[in-house]
């Protein structure tokens, strides 16, 4: 029998993506908050869903290990993966911005240090406003980074604003908008069709609903 095989980024995308499967009908019985298990069947068998770490996610699909995936557009930007992506979940919503203290002064601050998950996003950034700068990549915790010195501002997603707010700092710029998105692996597109277009359209009459 032919299925699909589904990447989901763990963390927090895991729990919103779940509840999104389970209200387009795709349930996953084996399924717990608590459980290890990396590879799970929905019921009717169509769907192969596999955890992945958020960074692997779009090697996952781009690669054919996975035909579709489910991941924040923060991390498509800075993997710009070879994929298609064709649907915009809604969910996940938060911004990507430049944070630092509110007395930093981004253009003024010569060697500019900038600590971030997404070191190709904040180059780009920094480098469309002809300002140079040195980006050392940090893999969490990134709001620790100016707080004991080690850069001067971060590059980073902030959705509710608390981390930032409990550490005293602030948005400094906006970089874009950002969401949960599905990708497709090429390939796949082409020689599962069917399949996948089943599935994008049992998800998309979900967001139809709203
Ligand atoms: C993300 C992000 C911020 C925080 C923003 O970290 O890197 O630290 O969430 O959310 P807020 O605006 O609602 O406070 P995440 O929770 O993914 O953990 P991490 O620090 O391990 O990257």
């Amino acid at each position: 029998m032919s299925y699909i095989t589904l990447a989901i980024a763990t963390g927090r995308t895991a729990k919103r993506a779940m509840t999104f499967l389970e209200k387009a009908g795709i349930e996953f019985p084996d399924f717990h908050n608590n459980s290890r298990k990396l590879v799970i069947y929905d019921t009717t068998k169509k769907v192969r869903l596999i955890f992945a770490k958020t960074a692997d996610l779009c090697t996952y699909v781009e690669k054919g290990a996975a035909d579709v995936g489910i991941v924040g557009k923060d991390t498509i930007m800075e993997e710009t993966p070879d994929v298609y992506e064709l649907l915009d979940f809604e969910f996940g919503k938060c911004q990507l911005v430049v944070a630092g203290f509110p007395e930093s002064d981004v253009q003024q601050t010569n060697a500019l240090t900038v600590a971030s998950k997404y070191p190709k996003i904040a180059e780009q950034f920094f480098q469309e406003r002809n300002k140079r700068i040195e980006t050392i990549k940090l893999n969490g915790s990134i709001e620790l980074a100016p707080l004991i010195g080690l850069s001067d501002v971060i590059v980073d997603i902030v959705e509710t604003g608390t981390t930032l707010n409990q550490n005293g700092l602030v948005v400094l710029d906006t970089i874009a908008d950002v969401s949960a998105r599905l990708i497709v692996n090429k390939a796949s597109y082409a020689t599962k069709t069917d399949d996948i277009q089943s599935f994008i359209q049992s998800l998309t009459k979900v967001l139809e609903e709203v």
